[in-house]
């Protein structure tokens, strides 16, 4: 594989293809939810921006931005449609022209199995917290290193496993939408380290050359104080959010003390099987991505049951006010404020640092691990002018910022070797719809061509690449 330093894009199945049930793909758990009334603003990814019909402007647009890699998932359901695991061949056909599209331009791709959206066959028998889960994931993820091989020299396991499982289990704004059920919550936990390791256990048996990772959400966790109590609140903020997938992803092994703390939480462990340890132990990944959005910042719990928010209401028309996300988790930490850090819209702090002092952290506890940021991007209320141009200066700030805190920690010795801006075009923000934009390319959801319009960003960006070609 090239040793250039990748610079790109990303992107996610649900969120940018549409043809949600073109040839012969099945329903995923978002189709499923988007479709059903509990999506109550009734917006769907059934369209999106039509990657899956525009995926060749879109990759020339990459290349003619400077771009050298592309982040992208493959949809599960359209491999593996239905609980027969009969395989869809027409759903390789779509990503072998995506693949055969990048390669005309050089373009790495950077594949993820699954980013949220598992068939709803799967859905159905009990998601994340079904106990066939590993073997029914990695059975499909076998049948995707056989098609593609090195075609594809990173794949991805699972996207941001830390996020999904808050989501779909804590915050229940993803499907299956329960709130707060600490139970299924670990088992969901569980069940992602192992879909993992089992992936990669099929993976091995190859003997390919390209190389696997994980995608992980969280920064690393900070507090505003360094008394005793606060180290503790940043040691149990790090076990919930990053340790747990990290620590088995990396080392092989789950902590044992988040083992015993998740035990004296009244947890029952036993989905944890004997044998599971050694799967786990053998079956680590070959370089982690990073996503960097903002600072997960706590301080010692103090009181009040776990809960955990999120802040979209009233933030898709624009009027929402910016309070911050949160979490309170019962005898383990709570979020924390800091006046003096921005929010964005969405309550979300604007805080580049924090991707230098992961980074840093990160080196301090896995060594020389390879990483790649694979997620970096600003949502925003985008504005266009009659040409259907964006000047997204806040987004270039933002951007700028947190690469600035990333080449820091590059030059200090991090072993960082790709970035990917999120996202590559606007696209379906999960929950948010379409008004929360991110894309360097904008898309005109009026338009009956859904046309392509670049951003100051896009510019932006590819100067950024010419600027610092000898990384
Ligand atoms: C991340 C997700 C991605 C996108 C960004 C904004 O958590 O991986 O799909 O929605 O947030």
């Amino acid at each position: 594989m090239t040793e250039k330093f990748l610079w790109g894009s990303a992107t996610a199945a649900y969120q940018c293809e549409g043809a949600w049930d073109a040839d012969g793909k099945g329903p995923s758990i978002w189709d499923e939810f988007c479709h059903s009334e509990k999506n109550t603003t009734g917006i769907t990814g059934d369209v999106s921006c039509d990657f899956f019909h525009h995926y060749q402007e879109d990759i020339r647009m990459m290349a003619e931005g400077g771009q050298n890699t592309y982040r992208f998932s493959i949809s599960w359901s359209r491999i593996v449609p239905k609980a027969d695991r009969v395989i869809n061949e027409q759903g390789f056909e779509f990503y072998d022209n995506v693949l055969t599209e990048c390669e005309k331009y050089g373009i790495v791709p950077n594949v993820t199995l699954v980013h949220y959206d598992l068939p709803d066959y799967v859905g159905a028998q009990g998601g994340w917290c079904w106990e066939g889960i590993a073997d029914e994931f990695a059975y499909y993820a076998a049948a995707v290193f056989r098609h593609f091989g090195d075609r594809i020299p990173l794949y991805v396991t699972i996207n941001e496993p830390t996020h999904n499982a808050s989501c779909c289990y804590m915050v229940g704004n993803y499907p299956p939408n329960e709130k707060v059920n600490m139970q299924h919550f670990c088992h969901c936990a569980y069940n992602m380290v192992m879909c993992n390791a089992k992936a990669i256990r099929e993976f091995r048996k190859l003997h390919l050359k390209s190389q696997i990772g994980l995608v992980h959400a969280s920064c690393s966790a900070e507090a505003l104080k360094a008394t005793p109590e606060y180290l503790e609140a940043v040691e149990n903020g790090d076990l919930f959010t990053n340790d747990w997938v990290l620590d088995p992803a990396i080392k092989g092994e789950i902590p044992q003390k988040l083992i015993d703390k998740v035990k004296a939480s009244g947890i029952d462990l036993s989905f944890m099987k004997a044998e599971d340890r050694a799967v786990i132990a053998e079956n680590t990944i070959d370089f982690l991505g990073q996503n960097a959005y903002s600072r997960l910042l706590v301080k010692p719990y103090h009181s009040g049951e776990t809960c955990a928010t999120v802040n979209n209401a009233g933030n898709n028309d624009g009027s929402g006010k910016a309070a911050k996300e949160g979490k309170t988790v019962k005898g383990w930490f709570e979020s924390d404020t800091d006046p003096d850090v921005p929010l964005n819209p969405w309550g979300r702090e604007i805080y580049p640092q924090c991707i230098y002092n992961t980074l840093i952290k990160r080196k301090q506890k896995y060594g020389d691990i390879p990483i790649y940021i694979t997620e970096n991007g600003h949502g925003a209320y985008d504005v266009a002018d009659e040409q259907g141009y964006v000047a997204d200066d806040g987004r270039i700030e933002f951007l700028s910022n947190f690469l600035e805190q990333i080449l820091k920690a590059k030059a200090e010795g991090v072993n960082v070797k790709g970035y990917y801006v999120w996202s590559t075009m606007d696209l379906y923000s999960w929950i948010n719809g379409y008004k929360k934009r991110y894309g360097l390319v904008r898309v005109d959801y009026d338009d009956p061509d859904l046309k392509r319009t670049p951003k100051k960003s896009y510019f932006w960006y590819k100067q950024f690449i010419e600027d610092h070609q000898d990384l």
